[in-house]
């Protein structure tokens, strides 16, 4: 699993004056079954997000609303994705650490996520999930 494996997903856009319409199919857009959705919203100026990996989870991030940089990391190379259209998903497969910043005022981040919240997914120290990623890597 490395930074090549995450990519952004083209979601369909159905514009109309009244209103642009995105729609995701969990089979057809998002490349697992969705098993949670979460999101964050109501995010201080200058607060930051994620700051975490995880050993199994697949994500699928949103800007459905505002804009914010994703930095993904998988312990040999890094890439930020500047999310500001709520028609892309980024797509985050397993063993990638991520940093969400750069959050505009009244942005929100939507994920999808492969499975059910679990601390043990987690990897919460940077050294951690280096030692994991390069063993695995
Ligand atoms: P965390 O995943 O660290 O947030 P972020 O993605 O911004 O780093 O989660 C923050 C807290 O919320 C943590 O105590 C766990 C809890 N939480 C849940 O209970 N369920 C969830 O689905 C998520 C994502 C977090």
């Amino acid at each position: 699993m490395a930074i090549a494996d995450c990519h952004l997903i083209d979601l369909p856009r159905i514009q109309d004056p009244r209103g642009n319409l995105t729609f995701i199919e969990g089979s057809r857009h998002i490349p697992f079954d969705i098993r949670r959705v979460y999101y964050l919203y109501d995010v201080p100026g200058g607060a930051e997000r994620g700051g975490h990996g995880h050993k199994a989870l697949q994500q699928v991030i949103v800007a459905m609303s505002g804009a914010f940089d994703v930095h993904i990391d998988d312990g040999c190379d890094k890439k930020i994705f500047q999310l500001n259209r709520s028609y892309f998903g980024l797509y985050i497969c397993p063993m990638i650490w991520r940093d969400i910043t750069n959050f505009s005022s009244g942005a929100v981040c939507l994920v999808l996520a492969s499975d059910l919240y679990s601390e043990s997914d987690y990897f919460r120290s940077y050294e951690e999930f280096l030692l994991a990623a390069r063993k695995t890597g």
